[in-house]
């Protein structure tokens, strides 16, 4: 008798990241190649719920995915998965539902796609014995367990693209310009955008910062004859003292708009300000990310077909490995203060308003 196909699940929680298609993409070619079929899951672990949304996907369905931003699987936020209340495996517990979704649909394992957020949720159904195995996403390049998520590359392209641009007419102008980026609890984007656009302060989460410390860079600069000056600040930066700043409950903002405020007050510049938002989440992979994402979906595979689950894949040096995904989600990767970026930015005079 021929032996049951094997099946694996796929699916994508938590916000977009560019790659996200790429990672699908590779799932679907190198469970293929092995034989075994792939059900894409919808609206993320929403679609293990209720009447159950998903669909079979084959090569020809991820074909032209590669360079495709956004997810075909669509993605939210949580959902029904908020923290377990209770150990109890109450059929009203929709962690006990999805693995019960799982097991109905016969997977082998299950590819979750997602930041932090989502790899808590893998990790408490990997607890009640669902074969999970994580993937790690997000622009903001905070989870732990692996040096790189996929998806931040992209962002920090977007995120020095818009520094040049914000140059020429800063210089043209001698105005001060402040762009906000996203980095709700980590400066990774801000610091590593800074740096490659040759920002002259960047404000980070992680140092929190004196604004009059901003303003005498700004007024040092005009100065030495360089009478424009460009900031770049991350949306979860907050001054000294003070709180992160939000526009709505759970959604960080604002920030960019009070520096802005604060430094024409005192400095009596013409100040704009750029929120970047989410055009840092959406269009196309750069070759960087199409590459890890690919690299990350082919391993996740490669995980299932050792039975390797309740890991997450992730890159470490030049090699993809796995991580228990306890580590992934035990703490977030933050930029530390006295690491070798911080310190070559300040010695090329970058200003991270903590200086005394
Ligand atoms: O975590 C990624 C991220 O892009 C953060 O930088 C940002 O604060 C958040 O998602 C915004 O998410 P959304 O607008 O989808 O709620």
């Amino acid at each position: 008798m021929a032996s049951k196909k094997q099946r694996i699940g796929v699916l994508t929680s938590g916000g977009d990241a560019p790659g996200l298609n790429a990672v699908i993409r590779a799932v679907v070619k190198s469970a293929s190649s092995l034989g075994w079929e792939v059900i894409g899951i919808h609206d993320g672990f929403e679609g293990l719920l209720g009447t159950k949304s998903y669909r079979v996907l084959t090569n020809a369905d991820v074909q032209g995915l590669l360079p495709r931003g956004g997810t075909i699987l669509r993605t939210t936020n949580k959902g029904h998965f908020g923290p377990r209340r209770s150990d109890e495996l109450s059929e009203a517990d929709p962690y006990v539902r999805a693995v019960k979704s799982i097991e109905e649909m016969g997977l082998r394992a299950l590819i979750t796609i997602g930041g932090e957020g989502t790899q808590r949720i893998a990790l408490e159904l990997h607890k009640l014995g669902a074969p999970v195995i994580g993937v790690p996403k997000t622009i903001d390049n905070d989870l732990a367990g692996t040096d790189r998520t996929f998806g931040f590359d992209t962002a920090l392209q977007v995120a020095t693209d818009a520094i040049d641009r914000l140059h020429t007419t800063a210089a043209s102008h001698n105005r001060v310009m402040v762009l906000e980026v996203m980095g709700r609890h980590t400066g990774w984007i801000a610091l590593h955008a800074g740096l490659s656009g040759g920002a002259d302060v960047i404000l980070i989460p992680e140092i929190p910062f004196s604004i009059e410390r901003v303003a005498e860079k700004v007024h040092a600069r005009d100065v030495q004859g360089s009478a424009f000056s460009i900031i770049v600040v991350a949306e979860g930066a907050r001054p000294r003292g003070g709180q992160e700043m939000y526009i709505a409950e759970g959604r960080l903002g604002g920030i960019g708009h009070w520096v802005g405020e604060q430094l024409e007050r005192l400095t009596g510049k013409d100040v704009r300000v750029v929120v970047l938002g989410h055009l840092q989440r959406g269009g196309s992979p750069s070759p960087y990310d199409r590459l890890l994402s690919t690299r990350y979906g082919a391993a996740a595979v490669q995980a299932a077909a050792r039975g390797i689950y309740g890991e997450m894949v992730a890159l470490r040096g030049q090699d993809i490995v796995t991580v228990p995904l306890a580590e992934a989600c035990g703490y977030l990767n933050r930029v530390r203060p006295h690491s070798d970026l911080v310190l070559c930015a300040r010695s090329l005079g970058i200003v991270f308003g903590d200086e005394l």
